[in-house]
């Protein structure tokens, strides 16, 4: 594992943008996995400044995220779908059509999760994974279990994630209570792993995945049997 420290929010999205440029350039049909939440934010920003400078060329790339809220439709402006078009894809050369997303509204859901799994395969796997943390330590919507579950699957969201969680809606009852998230095979099958976390809140979770016990009760304690696994942490 790789472990850096930095200074503030901005110098953890250059350097998380780096990486994932430099896998861009190094492979230009790279499989992305990409992630939501607050922490990503700011290297999708230093991506899209990339792409106007004519830096990064996402033509061939192609994309697949973590998770998405059951219950919400892509153009509910709080699904996944519509942060990655509105933080993302809509900015940069992306084809949307290599963009994949679960759906949140897929009649049959389980189906919708063995073709996701599927899908991933026929793309030859995810070369980096861009991740963020919970402060319950779930990566994805992968929350806290007895036991790590390898395929995408429907899971019902922990309180504390929906606390964590109702800042980006209008009231916490509009939290949706389950999620599509892919598991953990999908995300350790990935070439390269990349973790981005930041603020003093996620200081403990960050200490007990990465220098604590592998436990399934810190699901992003899995990454450390990774085999090229890069975590970015900064205090502010
Ligand atoms: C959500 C997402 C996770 C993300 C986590 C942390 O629950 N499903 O993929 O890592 O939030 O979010 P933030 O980066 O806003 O702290």
């Amino acid at each position: 594992m790789r472990y850096i420290e930095v200074e503030n929010y901005e110098q953890l999205s250059v350097a998380a943008a780096n990486i994932i440029a430099a896998q861009v350039i190094l492979k230009p049909n790279s499989v992305l996995g990409l992630a939501t939440g607050s922490s990503p934010v700011g290297a999708y920003k230093e991506l899209i400044k990339k792409y106007e400078n004519g830096e990064l060329d996402f033509s061939a790339v192609t994309s697949v995220n973590l998770d998405e809220y059951i219950g919400l439709d892509g153009d509910n402006d709080q699904s996944y779908r519509y942060f990655m078009n509105t933080n993302l894809f809509n900015h940069v050369n992306i084809d949307k059509s290599k963009t994949f997303v679960p759906s949140g509204i897929a009649t049959d859901i389980e189906k919708e999760c063995k073709d996701y799994d599927d899908n991933i395969a026929r793309l030859g796997g995810i070369d980096l994974q861009l991740l963020g943390i919970g402060l319950d330590g779930h990566i994805g919507f992968n929350e806290p279990d007895e036991f790590f579950t390898k395929a995408t699957h429907k899971v019902t969201l922990d309180e504390s994630t929906i606390e964590a969680n109702a800042r980006f809606f209008e009231s916490i009852d509009d939290v949706p209570r389950a999620a599509v998230t892919m598991g953990m095979g999908g995300i350790m099958g990935a070439k390269k792993v990349l973790l981005i976390a930041n603020g003093e809140s996620k200081k403990e979770i960050i200490e007990k995945a990465f220098f604590g016990p592998i436990d399934p009760k810190v699901p992003a304690s899995i990454l450390q049997l990774h085999s090229d696994l890069t975590v970015i942490y900064s205090k502010k």
